[in-house]
């Protein structure tokens, strides 16, 4: 199928590269927008290391998911400014409301929620970025608000 030629592709590519699992996830990641769960096995066989290996290094980096994104994906940023400007309490609170954990997807698939640690609007902070608009000066009614957009 067309999925085992792609991530068949990308191995090749990366055939007597240096530490080549990182760069691999790293293209599959991008190629299907998560890892998917077959092809943990087949990297693994292929570099000659055992799946629990493969898999702890996904789990361990949040840049790599083993499900698809939601259909919009909304980022936060927990960084110094934004926090100064009370985004923990206002990102808990939405994130409970919605019943998410950080990383997560709503059940309908239609939004993830990430940390991001500064967007470069530290100046008009709290900020976040849905999908690639960034939005500034957030307060509580305008994160709900994004969500409920990026929700519906
Ligand atoms: Fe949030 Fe820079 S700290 S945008």
């Amino acid at each position: 199928d067309t999925q085992a030629e792609a991530l068949h592709n990308i191995l090749a590519q990366h055939v007597g590269l240096e530490g080549p699992l990182l760069p691999i996830l790293h293209a599959v990641q991008e190629e299907f927008d998560h890892i998917p769960a077959a092809a943990v096995p087949v990297i693994a066989d292929h570099l000659n290391i055992g799946r629990a290996e493969v898999h702890g290094v996904v789990s361990f980096y949040h840049d790599f998911r083993d499900l698809p994104a939601g259909r919009h994906v909304v980022k936060i940023c927990r960084a110094e400014a934004c926090q100064a400007m009370g985004v923990n309490q206002m990102a808990d609170d939405a994130l409970q409301k919605l019943g998410l954990e950080w990383h997560g997807t709503s059940k309908d698939g239609a939004v993830t929620i990430e940390p991001v640690y500064c967007l470069g609007l530290c100046a008009s902070g709290p900020a976040a970025m849905v999908d690639d608009t960034l939005h500034g000066r957030l307060t509580a009614e305008k994160l709900e608000t994004l969500l409920a957009e990026a929700s519906a």
